[in-house]
């Protein structure tokens, strides 16, 4: 199977590359730009009708959650109107495509964990425009498979647990939003989970096509635990740590408002793929340990 990946250097895709790699029959093209440039209408399509794939996951994306706030129309024409190019040209080959979305979909309001039929209501510029990629995506290929993920970390990119470890470097102590809750996912169990996806579809299978799914790290957190765990597995791990201690959102303002509480079921995607995301304490310490070992 050759399998299209957009977001040549994202923390997604770099992930889908590891685990990938060794896997027989399994031939991964990964574009970023200048050769994809989802801002530029018909890149994405000359892309994937110049290299035929069977199966793509669409991973990039503009995923300044706050810069999103200044710049709707570029954050709707990447996330949004360039899933729907993506998912046509897609379909015009017969080809599944993976619609990566997001847990700001949902405004938080209601308490978790959602199932995939939860009403959406995003809050800001960012979730507004991955709803309507998920939405373009959908209606453009019968055989788009919407991904919705979460709070995503891995030792690649840029991402909170990096931006945490990298602030303890400096300081001694760090408050930490308490009032937000997630599930922490690391991209690389996410690009396994994938992996069960296409597994599942080679053969021909077309088990959640045309649906949405919900994968995310098993167990929930808010950013405060998320980066207490961090702490002490960093201090396990040789690496500088920091006291955390919890503040309020209300302290610590944003340009795009946070949903309280975004923590997604997963387990419509256990059900249907055999595949659920490890504890994301587990998993934490797992990246922490191979970031530790290039220190
Ligand atoms: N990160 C999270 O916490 C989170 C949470 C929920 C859902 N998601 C979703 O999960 C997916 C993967 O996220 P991630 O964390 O792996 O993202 P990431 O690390 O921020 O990577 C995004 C990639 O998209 C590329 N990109 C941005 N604009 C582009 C454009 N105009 N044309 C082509 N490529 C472009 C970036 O390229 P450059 O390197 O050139 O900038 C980057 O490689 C995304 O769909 C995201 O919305 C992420």
């Amino acid at each position: 199977m050759r399998l299209m990946i957009t977001g040549r250097d994202g923390q997604l895709v770099r992930s889908l590359i590891r685990r990938g790699a060794n896997i027989p029959g399994l031939e991964l093209v990964a574009l970023g730009r200048p050769e994809l440039d989802l801002e530029q209408p018909g890149s994405a399509a000359r892309a994937i009708t110049a290299h035929r794939p069977d199966a793509i996951v669409n991973a990039a994306a503009y995923t300044a959650v706050d810069q999103a706030e200044d710049e709707p129309d570029r954050a709707v024409r990447i996330n949004g109107e360039a899933a729907g190019e993506i998912a046509a040209a897609a379909a015009a080959l017969g080809a599944p495509l993976i619609q990566l979305s997001t847990d700001y979909v949902f405004d938080g309001r209601a308490g978790g964990p959602r199932t995939e039929d939860a009403p959406v209501s995003p809050l800001g510029s960012y979730g507004r425009s991955k709803l309507l990629g998920e939405q373009l995506a959908l209606a453009a290929n019968s055989r788009t498979l919407v991904l919705r993920t979460a709070w995503v970390y891995s030792p690649f990119g840029r991402n909170f647990l990096k931006t945490m470890l990298t602030l303890a470097r400096d300081r001694d102590a760090l408050t930490v939003v308490a009032d937000q809750r997630g599930n922490p996912s690391s991209a690389l169990d996410l690009a396994d989970g994938i992996l069960a996806v296409l597994r599942t579809w080679e053969g021909g299978a077309r088990v959640g096509q045309g649906g949405t799914y919900h994968l995310a790290g098993t167990g929930d957190a808010t950013w405060c635990e998320f980066a207490a765990a961090i702490m002490v597995e960093a201090a396990a791990a040789g690496l500088p740590a920091a006291r955390v201690s919890p503040i309020a959102t209300a302290h610590f303002p944003t340009k795009a408002p946070r949903p309280a509480d975004s923590t997604l079921d997963s387990s419509k995607f256990a059900r249907d793929f055999a595949f659920r995301m490890p504890d994301w304490r587990r998993s934490t310490a797992e990246v922490i340990a191979e970031i530790a070992r290039a220190a």
